[in-house]
């Protein structure tokens, strides 16, 4: 009976998994990408990743289950950001409430220091955190997946990571954008390469292209064959280490059998009566945002309008004090005090927006890191799942830039981060997300480089309500806040959410970033007018996400800036 119900599930769940499908695949749209669903849904970068997590779920696995299937696949499938080569943070809570929050974020390797990326003139070196060998961290997507399974998932290991092996291994076709990513940095991937692999041919990547990972396809055989260790030691330790020693690298075997992923304690807060949960350092994101939000809560969002000259002007003055506390005092906080609790105290936020004038901006050098009590091209990969029993994974996962340091493990065919970069290499030097940092985010051996990786959770009277997140280096926090108004003080549907246009400030530069459409002429003079510098550029963010339905059923955001997909049953 129930392997009869299983079955008719996986039928349905495979129909309306296929309708979703033969939508165009780039439509721009908000509409051509929407879906929803009675029971279950998948979000991610990549539509064969998607059908891998719906069929996970049809078949009778958690969200956990699905999880590790498409984390696995989007290493395969979606090599500019999925991953095995980096790391990530997942957020989850369980159907009835419970919730966790992994940490499998990059570790800088035992030999790295603080100076590392700087000439003997105390000069950053350009490239050398983000290109080659030595940007990468230890990577802690393979532990992380087990660490998550081990005590969440349902369904065998080895059962949810056969599809990204056979995708590896059968191969899969290239969609256009990705094509194009592999051609914009074909040089770059002949240069880094010690050894001639799947990515450093030579010839045009064309779109619909059959690409076959054989080598990735034995790394992964070996993951599920021996488990942790198959990444961490033997043969695919082995091979990283040789790679390290080929192009100068310094991650030793030992920086691999030390990696561990880290629980960690949520940051919790409430936004307009909405419960919001997200993650705390060493990611930025979760504090970050819960600072803008409870930094705009006093002000009627709804009333100014969206994207209105007042709103995204307030949310503007917002930001700049938020990424200001971000350069200031987030790191790893098993090295460095992070005051968690006093940044988000409610007096202190509201003393940061004492200063903020409704018709005027602040000036980005006149705004300092507030004064606390210390107690103490980008490509990344978002995916939100909500299984059929409602419970819910948000997971954010990133090997850094697109295709990440460009090195490929030689014979073990998957891209190393270049993490690294998201430690400040000097003191006030900005990365290439033109975020400063200090001594908070300084270099230490073993230490986790501060991230902007916000996956969240958002929960209306006790239940779940809303799975988010996105890629976008700096501008995940504010992409992430964008949404949470979005639904909660414009009313907007998922899909209408996710697609709306976007803006940013992060401080430093001192601009607003905008995309085309997101500003109409009118608001763009006025706030030029309060002293503002405007700034197009292209898109921001890539946010894929799952909205619960007053009726309980579930609404989809899959970005029409990318390849990404909703599916379920
Ligand atoms: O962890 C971070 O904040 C960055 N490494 C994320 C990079 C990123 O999102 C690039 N993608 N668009």
């Amino acid at each position: 009976m129930q392997l009869l119900s299983n079955r008719l599930f996986l039928l349905s769940a495979f129909l309306i998994f296929f309708a979703c499908r033969f939508t165009p695949p780039n439509a721009a749209d908000s509409v051509s990408k929407q879906i929803i669903t009675d029971h279950a849904m998948v979000v991610t970068a990549h539509p064969l990743a998607t059908k891998v997590g719906v069929e996970i779920l049809a078949k009778g696995g958690n969200a956990f289950d699905a999880m590790v299937g498409v984390h696995f696949a989007l290493a395969v499938v979606y090599p500019a950001a999925g991953n095995i080569g980096g790391g990530g943070f997942m957020v989850s809570r369980h159907a009835g409430g419970a919730i966790h929050t992994l940490d499998f974020r990059e570790m800088a390797p035992a030999a790295a220091y603080r100076d590392m990326y700087l000439d003997e003139k105390g000069e950053v070196i350009e490239n050398l955190s983000w290109l080659g060998h030595l940007a990468a961290g230890v990577p802690g997507s393979v532990d992380g997946m087990f660490t998550a399974h081990d005590s969440l998932g349902s369904l065998p290991f080895e059962e949810i990571i056969q599809p990204a092996i056979d995708l590896a291994a059968n191969g899969f076709s290239l969609t256009e954008k990705e094509a194009d990513g592999l051609n914009a940095k074909m040089e770059r991937l002949q240069k880094y390469n010690t050894t001639g692999n799947a990515f450093t041919a030579k010839e045009e990547w064309k779109p619909g292209q059959q690409i076959r990972l054989p080598d990735l396809a034995r790394t992964l055989e070996r993951i599920r064959d021996h488990g942790r260790d198959g990444f961490y030691a033997g043969e695919t330790a082995k091979l990283i280490v040789e790679e390290m020693e080929r192009g100068k690298g310094i991650m030793t075997t030992d920086d691999l059998q030390n990696y561990h992923s880290v629980w960690r304690e949520p940051v919790r807060g409430s936004y307009r009566g909405y419960g919001v949960i997200s993650m705390a350092p060493p990611s930025s994101g979760g504090v970050a945002l819960m600072q803008l939000l409870k930094m705009v809560e006093p002000y009627p969002l709804k009333e100014y309008g969206f994207h209105s000259a007042k709103a995204v002007h307030l949310i503007t003055e917002a930001e700049r004090r938020v990424y200001a506390d971000r350069a200031r005092y987030l790191g790893d906080p098993d090295f460095y005090p992070v005051p968690v609790a006093a940044l988000l105290e409610e007096n202190y936020l509201t003393t940061r927006m004492e200063t903020f004038e409704e018709n005027q901006a602040t000036p980005s050098d006149s705004v300092e890191a507030g004064l606390v009590q210390m107690a103490e091209s980008e490509q990344t990969t978002h995916y939100s799942i909500v299984d059929s029993m409602g419970n819910a994974v948000s997971v954010t996962t990133t090997i850094n830039g697109g295709y990440g340091s460009c090195v490929v493990v030689g014979d073990a065919g998957f891209l190393l981060n270049n993490e690294m970069d998201d430690f400040s290499s000097k003191p006030g030097v900005p990365n290439a997300y033109g975020l400063i940092g200090a001594e908070a985010n300084a270099i230490e051996p073993g230490k986790r480089m501060l991230s902007s990786m916000t996956p969240t959770i958002l929960e209306k009277d006790g239940k779940l309500c809303m799975v988010v997140g996105t890629p976008g280096g700096s501008t995940i926090i504010t992409s992430v806040f964008q949404n949470i108004i979005n639904v909660v003080d414009f009313e907007m549907g998922m899909q209408e959410s996710v697609s709306a246009k976007r803006f940013h400030h992060q401080w430093l530069p001192d601009e607003i970033d905008y995309e085309e459409g997101a500003l109409d002429e009118k608001t763009k003079e006025v706030l030029t007018s309060y002293g503002h510098t405007m700034d197009l550029r292209g898109g921001i963010g890539k946010v894929d996400a799952i909205l619960v339905l007053p009726d309980g059923r579930l609404e989809g955001g899959a970005d029409p800036r990318g390849d990404d997909e909703a599916g379920g049953f």
